[in-house]
Formats: C-alpha cells, structure tokens, sequence
C-alpha cells in the first residue's frame, strides 16, 4: 500500500536574528498508509507540533521532502499549497481559539467550501450535514465560538476539519483541553468518522493510554528526532528507547472505558 504522506528526512531550523537557532525537527522520515491512526509522543518540546505543521504545509523544512499521495509537495504554493490544504487538515487543542470568534461557526466551517466553489445554499445544507455527523444540531451553525461548549466547539472544528474532503487529518493535542467524559466522546466521534471515511490521522497526544487504545503505530520523537516506532503494545509497553521508558515509566494508567480515570496514589 502506498502512503498517503511521507517525509523523507526532513528538518526544521527556527533561526530568529539575535537569537541561537533551534532544530526543532532533524532528519525526520515517516509515512502514514490509508486508513492509519499514527500515534505521535514525546515530552513537551520535543518537535511533535513542527513536525505535524510540516507535514500540513504550514511550515516550510529547512531540508528534506514531503510527499502527498506520492507527488512531492515540499514547498508548494499557489494552488498547489490549497489542493494539499485541502487534503490535509489539522485540528487543535484549543478549538475555540481556532475558530474567528467575529464569524459563526457555520462561517467557520463553510469557509473551505467557498473556496471549493459551493453555492452559499450548498454550503449552508453541507454545514448542517457535517454538524450534524459530528453530533452537534444544525441550529449550531448559527452560534459563535464563545456560545458553545470546549466538546461543542471541538465537534465544530472536526466538522471544519472534514468539510474539504481530506484524506488525513493532523490531530494536535485534539483532547487534552477537555475533561475526561468529553474527551471518550470526542475520541468515540473521531473513531467513527474515520471508520466512515477511510480517513487516516496523525494522532499527538500526552495520553499514553489513549495511544495504546487508537493507535495502528506509534512513533516517539525526542529533542527533534523520531527515536522508535512500532506497535503501541511493543513501544508503550515494551520501550527500547530511553525516551519511550521515560514516557511509559511517567504514564498514569486509566481505561477510556472507565469513565473515572483512577486515583492518583
Ligand atoms: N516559530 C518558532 N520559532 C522558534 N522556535 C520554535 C518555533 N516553534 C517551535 N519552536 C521551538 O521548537 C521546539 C519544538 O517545539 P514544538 O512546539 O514542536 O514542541 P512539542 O513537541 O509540540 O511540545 P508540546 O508537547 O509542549 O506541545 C521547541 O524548542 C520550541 O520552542
Ligand atoms: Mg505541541
């Protein structure tokens, strides 16, 4: 099977004048397949947000390629940069702030299907549609970001996220502004979507056992490298990395079918 998307040794260099440069991401390679849901972890700092922005295209790597569907897009612009854009859509951790809080919701989600071309009547009913699909009524279309919940508006942005059609969606940190109960909801709705849509997403998340529970594969990254893969049994439960044991040795064990997560000792 060919990947949807590979990065082939890729690198970012933040250079600011006046300041040392930082390698946030060196030499990464990676693929994620149709269908996957590839887990990304690694301490705070690490380069797992750089790393998911270089592979949206929102960034630009210093080094190395990205390939989508096997063309390569590293450094696309114009209406190349949209069609990736439109295949590949990222969500994050706090959707309220994701979304412009002077337009609705319905803006906010319509806002890729203006540029696909919709009529403003097709882009209202597939608005209704994609809130409904992500469990939220059609009257939400109407409300702005401050007149819904964190899950709600998280509902919204997944809508948003699957309004152009993509083929990948990067999550970052998609659960962890959320309480407990919301996140096995949002986690549930992501599920179903991507079992609907043969979707594949790139899943970062702080929750080892979330990761052991979605994810195909796991990657661990640390000071900007990708330093393991495998499946999430073997690399959470069964580290090689000194990264990996880190992170496993650091992980609070609590069962998403729990709705308590246990206490801490
Ligand atoms: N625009 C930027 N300019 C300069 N440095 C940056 C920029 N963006 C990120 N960095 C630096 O790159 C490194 C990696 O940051 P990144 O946000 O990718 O980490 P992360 O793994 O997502 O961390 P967290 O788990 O806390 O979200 C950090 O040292 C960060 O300070
Ligand atoms: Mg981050």
């Amino acid at each position: 099977m060919n990947p949807v998307l590979e990065l082939q040794r890729v690198s970012k260099c933040f250079s600011h004048r006046g300041k040392p440069p930082v390698k946030a991401v060196q030499e990464v390679s990676a693929c994620i397949y149709p269908g996957e849901i590839l887990g990304l972890v690694g301490q705070s700092g690490c380069g797992k947000s750089t790393l998911a922005r270089l592979a949206a295209c929102l960034l630009t790597p210093t080094s190395g390629s990205i390939l989508l569907n096997g063309r390569e897009v590293t450094g696309a612009k114009g209406k190349a940069l949209r069609e990736v854009h439109r295949q590949v859509q990222m969500v994050f951790q706090h959707p309220t702030a994701s979304f412009d809080p002077r337009r609705t919701l319905g803006d906010g989600i319509g806002e890729s299907l203006r540029n696909l071309g919709y009529t403003k009547r097709e882009r209202e009913r597939r608005v209704e549609e994609l809130l409904e699909r992500c469990g939220l009524g059609a009257e939400y279309a109407r409300r702005y970001p401050h007149q819904v919940s964190g899950g709600e508006c998280q509902r919204a942005a997944l809508a948003r996220a699957l309004a152009s059609k993509p083929r990948l969606i990067l999550l970052d940190e998609p659960t962890s502004a959320l309480d407990v109960w919301t996140q096995k909801q949002i986690l549930e709705l992501l599920a179903q979507l991507q079992g609907q849509e043969g979707l594949s997403y790139l899943l970062i998340s702080h929750n080892l056992a979330l990761m052991e529970r979605v994810c195909h594969r796991v990657l661990v990254m640390d000071q900007s490298q990708v330093v393991e893969e495998g499946s999430p049994a073997q690399v959470l439960g069964k580290p090689a990395s000194p990264a990996a044991q880190r992170l496993a040795d650091a992980a609070i064990p609590w069962d998403l079918s729990d709705p308590v997560p246990p206490c801490l000792p």
